[in-house]
């Protein structure tokens, strides 16, 4: 006998077959997306994991948990030439497209080394121009003849709720597909917000015991800024988390949000006064200036120089808070802050693929391999 049947995994379209008892692949477009994403947040998820991965909402703490969980147990196992053999076998059966409508390399290359982690195949969209898109094709069925090849998309797209959108249409085909959210348009960066749980959580762990009761700043461009958004949001499954908005007023946080975090009774300060927040704070979030949103340069007419954090300001800072920033980097933190140990940012990058390895490790449902491996080979 070449191979012994029994030692294979058990159905290969077991995770299809079960999305197909998915209620949201009864739901009109219109129902759906008129849906809150409170209510949207059982639909992608299944069975305690995501399917698709679209919005924070539908990460309760138990996942965020887990994540961090297996984040750990797989940083532990791919140190050994065994675990990475052991990683790269996990999904080699799977392909992966990275569809990636708008300028990105980070998340990309996160996204990439994520997928070579667990043995994927990967191909890419980068400038969707090229397709049959121009031969009058809609975005939405070149997406899917795409998806035909692949067994898992990744989006990061302009448009708002086009991931969303995406999810939805493939959820309705026979064909159905994990679609996980890179990024879109000025509305929600989910997988960002995940690593940033990963990274606050185990630097605060170490500093002040945890996540809870923690004062954290965001700081830059609220409005345009989907990592904050989605993060904030998450942050809500931690007791005691004070958030502050700190920003020029025409660059504020979204109402949406904040009634968001006032029925979540979650304490907010919304402020212009960076200073004054420095000395308070366990946690501050730097953003950028998101002015490719801009329609007339009016980004150019704000002041921001108030909003950068300077080597002088870091005496004021608790000698035990972290400084994050989910990067790219203009003029938000002086470059010599990065040799501060209180700075995370660069921790923040290499945590996010591992985040996102575990992430898709959950979506195909191997993650208890993952606990397996490390409970027999590495306790
Ligand atoms: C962020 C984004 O794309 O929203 N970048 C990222 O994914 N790390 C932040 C930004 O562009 O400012």
């Amino acid at each position: 006998m070449l191979f012994d049947v029994a030692s294979l995994p058990a159905i290969p379209y077991r995770l299809r077959m079960a999305f197909k008892e998915s209620p949201l692949r009864a739901l009109s477009w219109e129902a759906f997306r008129a849906m809150d994403a409170e209510a949207k947040a059982p639909l992608l998820n299944l069975n305690g994991r995501p399917y698709h991965a679209l919005i924070a909402q539908q990460f309760d703490r138990p996942m965020l948990d887990r994540i961090g969980d297996l984040a750990t147990k797989m940083r532990k196992i791919a140190k050994t030439r065994g675990g990475m053999k052991f990683l790269q076998d996990l999904l080699s059966e799977k392909r992966a497209m990275l569809y990636f409508a708008q300028p990105s390399t980070r998340t990309f290359l996160s996204f990439s080394a994520a997928c070579q982690i667990l043995g994927i195949q990967t191909a890419e969209v980068r400038d969707a121009h090229t397709s049959s898109e121009i031969k009058g094709e809609s975005q939405e069925d070149s997406v899917r003849t795409f998806s035909s090849y692949f067994d898992m998309i990744v989006m990061r797209h302009p448009q708002g709720g086009f991931a969303e959108r995406i999810a939805w249409m493939l959820s309705g085909t026979d064909r159905p597909v994990p679609v996980i959210n890179a990024g879109s348009g000025k509305d929600q960066h989910p997988t960002q917000a995940l690593l940033d749980i990963y990274t606050l959580q185990r630097s605060l762990e170490k500093r002040r015991g945890g996540l809870e009761g923690a004062k954290i700043a965001f700081v830059g461009d609220l409005l345009r800024g989907r990592t904050v958004r989605s993060l904030s949001l998450l942050l809500r499954h931690y007791a005691g988390v004070k958030q502050y908005f700190v920003a020029p007023e025409s660059l504020q946080i979204g109402a949406d949000i904040l009634d968001k975090l006032a029925a979540s009774g979650v304490e907010v300060e919304v402020t212009a006064d960076f200073d004054a927040v420095l000395p308070e704070v366990d946690a501050l979030y730097m953003t950028r200036i998101q002015d490719e949103w801009d329609q007339a340069g009016e980004s150019r007419a704000i002041d921001t120089s108030r909003y950068y954090l300077r080597a002088d300001h870091l005496q004021v800072l608790k000698p035990d808070a972290i400084i994050m920033h989910p990067l790219p980097r203009r003029h938000e933190i002086a470059p010599e802050v990065d040799a501060d140990p209180r700075a995370k940012y660069w921790r923040q990058v290499r945590n996010g693929m591992w985040v996102r390895a575990v992430l898709i490790a959950m979506i195909f449902d191997r993650d208890r391999e993952i606990d397996r491996y490390y409970e027999d080979l590495m306790s």
